[in-house]
């Protein structure tokens, strides 16, 4: 993507700014953790037991849109557990022997969280399916007719997985997980709870309008609710005493273009590029990716889910089209 939205829910530069902000302001334990009730309450059962068996959990796996807190909450789990997190990604693991030397050195209890888990190749996620039912490594030693076989054991660990998409992860994979959950969007309310935390923590102050004002800008997901808390300190900064007050709060967001509904202009852009080439007449997902420049992914991964969440698209059998709630948004009139 050529231009660096404010809405983004990625990061992009692992040792930026950003990201150091996010680690300060991940939340450790259960009680830090915001909203998701039914996921905590279902998790904390499963700890309580497994500590009373002395067991490891079940294997969890966590999906949704990006930024609603699946990493975090991995890391609370180990927390919660008592336990170390070991931490890595679909991607990082090339080959079979990568996945066996970081499996032989966990120690019994240890959670292993898998980011991006979709992205595992064939090889490697064979390897892990044996390891996570039941503890045992197969690796095949030396080449041609001399190759054997051996079965190692490994320490009784978890697996936390995490993706975007379900979907496109192999069954068989899906099947070892006995703890599978959504991550759902927030309510405004959750979010604002999680501004004033995230104010506290880097020592702002924020009136109660502004958190509530902010609230509903945030797409209901944590991660942009923290990215425009700082922004609109940064404004409250240069432009006033530093106090995060409703007016600096409005201009803040109106010079960011970010509407009251968490809208950006590119997100109006796809709407409207619909709306002006298709009416409210459904479309393909590669359509929309053409009339926009995006990736067909990245619009389905990372815009669609908050605006499918806003009852702005909606998905047909033939494809998405534009809601009357959206036509009104944007102030348009809805044709025919
Ligand atoms: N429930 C929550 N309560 C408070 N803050 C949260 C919560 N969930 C997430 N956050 C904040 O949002 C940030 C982003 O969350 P996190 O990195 O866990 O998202 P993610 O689902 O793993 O995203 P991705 O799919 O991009 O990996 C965290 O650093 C944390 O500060
Ligand atoms: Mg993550």
């Amino acid at each position: 993507m050529a231009i660096e939205r404010i809405i983004d829910t990625v990061i992009h530069d692992e040792d930026s700014d950003e990201q150091v902000i996010e680690v300060t302001l991940r939340p450790q334990t259960f009680d830090e953790y915001v909203g998701q009730d039914r996921l905590k309450k279902n998790l904390r059962l499963a700890i309580e037991a497994a500590k009373k068996r002395g067991e490891p959990i079940d294997h969890v796996l966590l999906y949704g849109p990006p930024g609603l807190g699946k990493t975090t909450m991995a890391t609370v789990i180990a927390n919660e557990m008592g336990k170390n997190i070991r931490v890595t990604a679909g991607p990082a693991i090339e080959r079979a022997g990568d996945l066996a030397s970081i499996l032989t050195n966990l120690s019994d209890g240890d959670v292993l969280f898998i980011d991006e888990i979709h992205r595992l190749s064939r090889a490697v996620e064979e390897v892990l399916y044996s390891a996570m039912e039941d503890y045992k490594l197969d690796i095949v030693i030396g080449k041609g007719p001399a190759a054997r076989s051996v079965r190692l054991d490994l320490p009784q660990f978890t697996v936390i997985g995490a993706t975007t998409r379900t979907g496109s992860l192999a069954a068989p994979l899906r099947d070892r997980f006995g703890h599978i959950h959504r991550l759902e969007f927030y309510t405004p309310e959750e979010i604002q709870k999680i501004i004033l935390r995230a104010a506290t923590i880097l020592e702002s102050t924020i009136e109660p309008d502004a958190a509530k004002d902010l609230s509903t800008r945030a797409r209901l997901t944590p991660r942009i609710a923290n990215r425009l808390l700082k922004r609109v300190r940064d404004y409250a900064d240069v432009n006033g005493d530093g106090i995060i007050d409703g007016t600096t709060t409005t201009k803040a967001l109106e010079m960011l273009e970010i509407d009251e509904l968490g809208l950006d202009p590119a997100d109006r852009n796809l709407l409207a590029s619909i709306i002006d080439n298709y009416g409210s007449n459904p479309v393909g997902l590669t359509t929309i990716a053409a009339l926009t420049g995006d990736e067909a992914t990245t619009i389905e991964d990372f815009y669609e889910p908050y605006l499918l969440q806003l009852g702005f698209i909606e998905r047909t059998p033939r494809g998405r089209r534009v809601t009357p709630k959206a036509y009104r948004h944007l102030g348009r009139s809805a044709e025919g």
